[in-house]
């Protein structure tokens, strides 16, 4: 079993599927702690509520990232775990946190990177007519929503789509890709070399993409 650190910074939604997959015995791995850089985070609530240690670490209260970094860092190590799970964390973090973390620190963005770095995605995505969007999950590098890619799911854009129906299509592939990928990670057959994201023994076109069936989801 491996201890996890998840840090979120709104609804946790992506954290409760990790818990769920954990409790269902599908993740060899243990959620040691939650951590949100905001005091109001709902996924707080979720987290307590299955009994699960949090803590706040509150951007706000800190004049420079750096020391909000090394606050946030302290929170992290206090809890000791072998991989710290970015799950719907709003904040940009510096590179001696990034580096800290090398190789044991993950993150889901909703986009098939490197298309749409940053904010409002699936808005950007219907903007710019795309037909396939998704979600990358990915090792941590200095470079926001950059780093080795370790799986992405695809799903079709629609006519009539909204960009909130396009988030949720998204979403639901996310619940699935962020438990597997840790899987991967807690049973030993994931890891960052070289930069380079290596798998051990994948089955057929598991690691690459899961391209769920192109219809309306
Ligand atoms: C997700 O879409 C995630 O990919 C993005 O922010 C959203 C967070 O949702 N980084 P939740 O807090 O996991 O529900």
């Amino acid at each position: 079993m491996i201890a996890l650190v998840i840090l979120i910074s709104g609804r946790g939604s992506n954290m409760a599927s990790l818990l769920a997959a954990a409790n269902a015995g599908e993740l060899p791995a243990r959620i040691v702690g939650v951590i949100s850089c905001r005091p109001d985070a709902q996924g707080l609530q979720t987290a307590a509520l299955r009994g699960v240690p949090t803590r706040v670490v509150d951007y706000r209260l800190f004049a420079e990232r750096q020391q909000f970094d090394a606050a946030l860092a302290e929170a992290i190590d206090g809890f000791a775990p072998d991989l710290v799970v970015l799950a719907g964390f709003m904040r940009i973090l510096g590179g001696d946190f990034v580096r800290h973390y090398g190789g044991r620190l993950i993150n889901i963005h909703p986009s098939l990177l490197p298309a749409f770095p940053g904010l409002h995605t699936h808005r950007r995505a219907l903007a710019e007519g795309v037909r396939i969007h998704g979600c990358s999950v990915h090792f941590v590098t200095p470079d926001l929503d950059h780093g080795p890619i370790i799986i992405q799911a695809a799903v079709p854009v629609l006519d009539q789509d909204d960009e909130a129906a396009l988030a949720a299509r998204v979403l639901v592939q996310e619940h699935r890709v962020y438990p597997l990928a840790v899987r991967w990670f807690a049973e030993g057959r994931l890891r960052l070399q070289d930069g380079r994201v290596q798998l051990d023994s994948p089955q057929s076109g598991e690691a690459v993409l899961i391209a769920p069936q192109l219809a309306a989801n």
